[in-house]
């Protein structure tokens, strides 16, 4: 007698009866072979042959298909690893599979169909020669070996608890650690508990924009110009985006009390994409507005960390935490593609932003979070914010020098911090449209300020060209060699 619902296969090895109770191990795509196994043990290996022959022959399974190893196939299936071996060895000869050394074992067919491709729908411009796009870090100064390190480390000590459900405001170590950073290095008001990691400024505006929508609120100002991304990230939550005016100090406090809003988008610190580091006088008239509105400042930290030859401008959100929502990441100062920020909030909104938090994802990933802390904690993060700053400075003068030498009478502004400048061309160069499409043709790709700008925009003084123009990602070399093109073509 053998146990209920199994018989010993032709090695003596246990298989569930009749292909029954192997489901859920075996893959729905090999569950077609499972009644050729349960034939007699002494016609069970040709069954077999026949039912993977029948597979091939009637398109189920269809060129180009990888089979299973033959350990796992067997593993699958319940039978012995030789029976598989065998079926793989005689269709091979037969034509219907195919095999390389070390490449595994296939479906043939007249063409071997190639495995569909994904499709990278990831904003790239590829092609141009120099492309002087605004807000992209250099990618090569990410710090791999560090990271690796930290990495190891975080693998090889982390409490298995600390795998489970994160709290959704993200693991108190790098709470804790955040607070400190953003303590030290932006002047913020940091209180652990009021932190909210998240996978950038991106989420964090997500967040607060489907917050704000829950409270009722259906209008939000954003900096004219300014970033699109904020707009299409508040029209996702159901916000509209009001444009607010700036002037030289930041953006136009009157014009805010015109509008009725009680909410408004900033990037104080080195505006996007103008640079204008908002004044102590304008930030103090936004925080009474704020408070006169019972309203909030949503502050996009974006680049705050990379400043040249100016005194540090500190945090909005220092003065007033409870009237200034404050979101940071790691975007430009590491990598965009880790995904990684920070969100901290008012007391009078925190409960519903983490709970919105937890219902939109349940929390950010904990390795990634234990490894940020864990590169935090090192003085990496420190090390990699110096790295960049001595880069970026380098590329800045060497951006400066080429538009003097190159742009005779070009003004430039917002060329004291931040990851790009603008460049006013004089009239000369215009009109705008003409000059673009020039320097396109010549393998150059820049972008007008014009591309920022919500409200209808103003013609440019005299007929100039203003251009935003990003040198972080570039090195001085192709710098150089971008702004020659340019001149060249124009
Ligand atoms: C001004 C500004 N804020 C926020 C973001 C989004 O940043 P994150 O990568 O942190 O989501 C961008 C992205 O380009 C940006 O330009």
């Amino acid at each position: 007698m053998t146990p209920s619902g199994t018989n010993p296969d032709d090695t003596g090895h246990q298989r569930p009866a009749g292909g029954k109770g192997i489901g859920l191990s075996a893959s729905p795509a090999w569950e077609l072979l499972l009644p050729a196994v349960s034939a007699p043990a002494r016609t069970r290996g040709r069954s077999l042959q026949a039912a993977l022959r029948e597979a091939v022959r009637s398109g189920r399974l269809a060129p180009g298909t990888r089979l299973p190893s033959s350990r796992d196939l067997a593993a699958d299936l319940g039978v012995s690893r030789g029976l598989v071996t065998e079926a793989y060895e005689q269709l091979t000869a037969e034509g219907y599979l195919r095999s390389g050394r070390g490449a595994g074992t296939w479906v043939g067919g007249a063409v071997r169909a190639a495995p569909p491709r994904a499709r990278d729908l990831a904003p790239r411009s590829p092609g141009a020669d120099a492309d002087f796009v605004a807000g992209t870090p250099d990618l090569s100064l990410f710090p791999r070996a560090a990271w690796a390190a930290a990495h190891r480390e975080v693998l090889a000590r982390l409490p298995h608890d600390d795998l489970g459900y994160p709290d959704p405001r993200g693991l108190p170590r790098l709470r804790t650690a955040l607070a400190e950073l953003l303590t030290r290095r932006r002047g913020v008001v940091a209180d652990p508990e009021r932190i909210v990691v998240v996978s950038g400024v991106a989420q964090a505006t997500a967040l607060l924009g489907s917050v704000l929508h829950a409270r009722g609120v259906r209008e939000v100002g954003v900096e004219d110009p300014g970033s699109p991304q904020h707009t299409a990230l508040y029209a996702s939550a159901g916000v509209t985006t009001v444009p607010v005016p700036l002037d030289g100090e930041g953006p136009r406090v009157e014009a805010l009390r015109e509008s009725g809003l009680r909410a408004v988008v900033a990037t104080p610190s080195h505006q996007f994409p103008t640079g204008i580091a908002c004044s102590a006088r304008r930030r103090a008239e936004l925080l009474d507005w704020a408070r006169s509105v019972d309203g909030l400042v949503l502050e996009d930290d974006y680049d705050g960390d990379f400043r040249y030859d100016r005194a540090p401008v500190g945090a909005l959100q220092g003065l007033d935490p409870e009237h200034v929502a404050y979101a940071g990441s790691v975007s430009k100062s590491l990598a965009p593609g880790l995904r990684l920020g920070w969100l901290l909030v008012p007391r009078s909104l925190a409960e519903e932003v983490v709970e919105r938090k937890r219902t939109m994802d349940l929390g950010h990933p904990t390795l990634d979070q234990a490894l940020f802390a864990r590169f935090l904690e090192r003085g990496d993060y420190d090390r990699q914010l110096r790295r960049c700053q001595r880069a970026y400075r380098e590329r800045r003068d060497t951006l400066v020098a080429a538009l003097a030498e190159d742009f005779p009478g070009a003004r430039l502004t917002g060329i004291a911090a931040g990851l790009h400048v603008i460049a006013a061309l004089p009239a000369r160069y215009g009109p705008e449209e003409r000059f673009l499409a020039r320097v396109r043709a010549a393998g150059v790709a820049v972008r007008p300020l014009s591309a920022y700008t919500h409200a209808r925009a103003e013609p440019a003084e005299g007929g100039d060209v203003r251009l935003v123009l990003g040198y972080a990602h570039l090195s001085p070399g192709r710098i150089r060699a971008g702004v020659r093109l340019m001149a060249a073509a124009v």
